[in-house]
């Protein structure tokens, strides 16, 4: 649960202003909003990886900015991070970084030796053959494509064993067939393990398509919360259109009210 969240930066960049935004678990959320509007930073804040200016982040019964050193590391251990850059050892081997998914889980010095324990590479063969790469095992990862290295990153993520899935823009540097195969084979990974998802995209064809509930960023603020049967393409076009500003699209609002 995110509650009146305000985010200003060292230089004075005021990002996010008073974000509210409560997430159940098990819900698939797709995050909109124009470039710059802090879309990133918000995901950035839910991982404890920023100071908050005000306000406070709550997950799974725990309060982000409260926590430091291990707890922190434990709570994180449970969110699976997918970015556009893929964030993956380019010159390991594509089932070492599956294998050390668990790195956080294990803590360091127990996870070097469980990495050699034979349960623990098992199983991230399994997370490997679950996203249809374990014919590439024993390949470098950077001689994969971009969208076979986002599915190694979905295995590493399996292989952490999470229960929040936190994708900062997963398809953007992919051609729209491999995006689409990420984004399916992303979301039936979700679905399959019941996980709470939070998914940056600029595509608004798959938001509609992929997302439960579609939420906007504008002026450091949520603007737009609606299932995605309800958000028009005119509604999502005032997420990127500078001059509308103080429109509000929320759940149970059938006509714009204007905030104030
Ligand atoms: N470390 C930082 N210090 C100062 N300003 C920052 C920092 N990180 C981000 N910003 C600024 O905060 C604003 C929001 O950035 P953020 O990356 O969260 O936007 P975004 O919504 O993810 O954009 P995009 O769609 O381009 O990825 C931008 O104006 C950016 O320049
Ligand atoms: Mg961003």
């Amino acid at each position: 649960m995110v509650s009146g969240v305000g985010k200003t930066y060292p230089d004075g960049t005021e990002v996010l202003r008073k974000v509210n935004l409560q997430i159940c678990s098990g819900e698939g959320v797709v995050l909109l909003g124009a470039n710059g509007c802090g879309k990133s930073t918000l995901l950035r804040c839910m991982l404890g990886l920023e100071t908050l200016t005000s306000g406070d982040i709550v997950l799974g019964g725990q309060s982000v900015q409260q926590l430091r050193g291990r707890s922190l590391r434990q709570l994180r251990a449970h969110i699976g991070s997918v970015f556009q850059q893929f964030n993956l050892v380019g010159n390991l081997s594509v089932f070492q970084n599956v294998l050390f998914g668990r790195l956080g889980n294990d803590g360091l010095l127990r996870s070097l030796n469980l990495t050699c324990s034979r349960i623990n590479r098992e199983r991230a063969m399994h997370c490997l053959d679950r996203v249809g790469l374990a014919h590439l095992a024993s390949k470098r990862t950077d001689s994969l494509s971009g969208g076979q290295q986002q599915r190694v990153a979905i295995a590493r993520m399996l292989m952490q064993d999470v229960k929040i899935v936190f994708a900062d823009e997963p398809v953007a540097s992919l051609d729209p067939k491999a995006g689409r195969e990420v984004m399916d084979l992303l979301f039936e990974v979700v679905h399959e393990h019941k996980l709470t998802v939070v998914c940056v995209l600029h595509q608004l064809e798959l938001a509609t398509e992929y997302a439960q509930r579609l939420v906007g960023l504008k002026g450091g603020e949520i603007v737009l919360d609606l299932p995605p049967g309800h958000a028009s393409p005119d509604i999502l076009a005032t997420l990127y259109d500078r001059e509308q500003d103080g429109m509000t699209y929320m759940t149970g609002t059938e006509e714009p009210c204007y905030a104030s």
